[in-house]
C-alpha cells in the first residue's frame, strides 16, 4: 500500500516537527497537521516563518521549504481525517488531574476523542498511528472504539512512539537512533500497514534502524526508554549530593563511570533536576501501570526516580537560602534561564518553576531572564502551581529582556538553564553591579568555577 495523504492530529512539539520532516523527506506525500487550537495553527501558518509556535534549531527552514507544497496546517480536523490514508495521533497525554489515577495515570481523554472523531468521519480503510506516548495496551482501547462504528471501515492500529528530544528535534528526526513500529504482526493486513509506515521512514532512515515489533512491546518500549533516561539523571544527581559532602567532583565521577562502555558517557550530567513534559509524566504512568498489576516493588523502584528529582530541585533552592545566611527575604535573586533545557522555549515541568516558587515562599524578589521564554509563559507557569495569586506573583517576580538587567543590584544569581549565551556573559561587569558578597549558584554546571571565584563570586555548583 502506498501512502499519499497523511493527517496528523496535534500540532504540538511532536506533531509539528515530525510532520515537517516527513513532508521534507517525502515530497510526494501530502501531510496535513491539524489541531483544535486555532491560535497554534495560525502561528504555524504565519507568513513570517520565524513566528512558528515552536522554537527548534533548523525547524523554520524546513517549514519554509515544505509549507504550502506538501505540508499544511489546518483546524479542519474532519476533512483532513477524511482525506488521509494514514492518521497519526500526536495529541497531549498529560498526567490525570482528577478521578481514578489522579496525579499518576495518563489522561487519555484527548486520545479517545481523536479515535471517536476518526470513527465518525472515516469512509474508507485507514491506518491509525499512535505517535503520542501511551500506556501499554492503549491500542486495544483504540481498536475497540474504531471497530464499533458499524460503517464497515477497517482500521489498522500501529504504535510508532517518538524519541526526539526538544532542542535537538530536527537532528533527532533526521538521524534517529532507531524508529520503532509496533503492529499486528500476525495478520497480512497488519503487516501491510507496518510496511506502509516503514516505507515512509525508509525514505531517509536506514532500513536496519527501523525496528518492527508487536504493538505492546512498542508501547512499553517508549515508557521504558524515558524511564531509563530519567533514571540516569536521578542516579548522577544522587551522586552529586554525595560529591558535595565528600570532596569528590561529580563531573570527574561521571567521566570515569561513563568511560565504561557498558555505561556510556551520555546523559550523565548532574543538574538542578530534570524537567520537560515527559519524564515525570511517563514514569508516573509506568508506576501506575505497575501498581494496577499489583507489582508494588516495580512501582516503588521507578517512583524513586521522581522522588530523587523532586529532592534535587528542593535541595538546590534550600542550599541557596542556607548559603545566603538562612534568609533571602527581600533579597533580589536573578534567575538565568526558565526553559527546561537549552534551545527550546518549552517550560513544562522546568526546574526553574519549582526553584522560584521555593524562593518566593522565602519572600525573595525574583528577576527572570530567558532568551526564548515569554513573560506571559513565566507567569502562567507560576500561577499554575496555585501557591499564590497572580497579583502576588506579579508583585514578587519581574521578567526582563537582558541578563545584565536581571543581575543588576542582585544578591544572588541562579543559572537554571544551560543556554550557551550564559557562558559568554561579561561576568566581571555582572559582579561589579551586584551586592556583595555576590552569590552565584550554578544549577547546570555551565560555568567555570575558577574564573568565577577569581572575579570574587561566592560560587556554588551542583556536585562539588
Ligand atoms: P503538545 O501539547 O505540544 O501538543 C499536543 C497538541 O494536540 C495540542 O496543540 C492540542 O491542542 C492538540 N490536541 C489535543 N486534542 C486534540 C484533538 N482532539 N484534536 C486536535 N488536536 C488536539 O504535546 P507534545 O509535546 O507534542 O506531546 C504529544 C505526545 O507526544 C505526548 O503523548 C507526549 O508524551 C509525546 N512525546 C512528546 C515529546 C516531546 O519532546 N514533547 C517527545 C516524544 C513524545
Ligand atoms: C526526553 C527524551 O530524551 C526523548 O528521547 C523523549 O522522546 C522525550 O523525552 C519525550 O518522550 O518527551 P526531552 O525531555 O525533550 O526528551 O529532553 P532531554 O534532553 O531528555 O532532557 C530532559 C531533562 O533532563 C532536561 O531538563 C535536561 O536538562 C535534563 N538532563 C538531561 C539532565 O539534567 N542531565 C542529563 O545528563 C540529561
Amino acid at each position: 500500500m502506498k501512502i499519499k495523504n497523511i493527517c496528523c492530529i496535534g500540532a504540538g512539539y511532536v506533531g509539528g516537527p515530525t510532520m515537517a520532516v516527513i513532508a521534507q523527506k517525502c515530497p510526494k506525500v501530502n501531510v496535513t497537521v491539524v489541531d483544535i487550537n486555532e491560535n497554534r495553527i495560525a502561528q504555524w501558518n504565519d507568513p513570517d516563518v520565524e513566528k512558528i509556535p515552536i522554537y527548534e534549531p533548523g525547524l523554520s527552514e524546513i517549514v519554509k521549504e515544505a509549507r504550502g507544497r506538501n505540508l499544511f496546517f489546518s483546524t479542519d480536523v474532519e476533512s483532513a481525517i477524511d482525506k488521509a490514508d494514514m492518521i497519526f495521533i500526536s495529541v497531549n497525554t498529560p498526567t490525570k488531574t482528577y478521578g481514578i489515577g489522579k496525579g499518576m495515570a495518563a489522561d487519555l481523554k484527548w486520545i479517545e476523542l481523536c479515535a471517536r472523531q476518526i470513527a465518525s468521519v472515516a469512509k474508507n480503510d485507514k491506518i491509525v498511528v499512535e505517535k503520542s506516548t501511551l500506556p501499554v495496551r492503549t491500542a486495544a482501547a483504540l481498536k475497540d472504539i474504531l471497530d464499533n462504528t458499524g460503517n464497515g471501515v477497517r482500521f489498522q492500529i500501529l504504535s510508532n512512539p517518538e524519541f526526539l528530544a526538544e532542542g535537538t528535534a530536527v537532528d533527532d528526526l533526521k538521524n534517529p537512533d532507531r524508529v520503532l513500529i509496533g503492529g499486528d504482526i500476525d495478520t497480512t493486513e497488519g503487516k501491510e500497514a507496518m510496511d506502509a509506515l516503514v516505507s515512509i521512514y525508509a525514505s531517509w532512515v536506514p532500513r536496519e534502524n527501523i525496528l518492527t515489533t508487536n504493538v505492546w512491546s512498542s508501547e512499553l518500549s517508549k515508557l521504558t526508554a524515558n524511564a531509563f533516561l530519567a533514571q540516569r539523571v536521578s542516579s548522577i544527581n544522587a551522586m552529586s549530593e554525595l560529591c558535595e559532602k565528600t570532596g569528590a567532583d561529580v563531573e570527574e565521577v561521571a567521566r570515569a563511570v561513563g568511560m565504561d562502555s557498558r555505561v556510556g558517557p551520555k546523559f550523565l550530567k548532574a543538574s538542578v533536576g530534570f524537567g520537560g513534559s515527559c519524564f515525570q509524566k511517563d514514569i508516573l504512568n509506568l508506576v501506575y501501570i505497575a501498581k494496577s498489576f499489583g507489582l508494588e516493588e516495580v512501582a516503588d523502584y521507578w517512583e524513586q526516580v521522581i522522588k530523587m528529582n523532586n529532592h534535587q530541585k528542593r535541595r538546590f533552592a534550600a542550599n541557596m537560602v542556607r548559603k545566603m545566611y538562612n534568609t533571602v527575604s527581600g533579597k533580589k535573586i536573578a534567575i538565568l534561564g526558565w526553559a527546561f533545557k537549552k534551545d527550546t522555549n518549552d517550560t513544562r515541568e522546568s526546574a526553574a518553576i519549582y526553584v522560584t516558587d521555593y524562593l518566593l515562599n522565602e519572600q525573595a524578589e525574583v528577576v527572570v531572564y530567558d532568551p526564548k521564554v515569554t513573560e506571559e509563559q513565566i507567569f502562567s507557569d507560576l500561577n499554575y502551581l496555585g501557591t499564590r495569586s497572580d497579583e502576588e506573583n506579579r508583585r514578587m517576580v519581574t521578567v526582563v529582556n537582558s541578563p545584565m538587567e536581571a543581575c543588576q543590584d542582585s544578591h544572588a544569581i541562579a543559572v537554571l538553564t544551560e543556554w550557551d549565551e550564559f557562558k559568554e556573559l561579561d561576568w566581571k561587569e555582572i559582579y561589579k553591579n551586584m551586592l556583595k558578597p555576590a552569590f552565584l549558584f550554578d544549577g547546570r554546571r555551565l560555568l567555570d568555577r575558577k574564573t568565577k571565584e577569581e572575579i570574587g563570586f561566592e560560587f556554588y555548583a551542583i556536585g562539588n
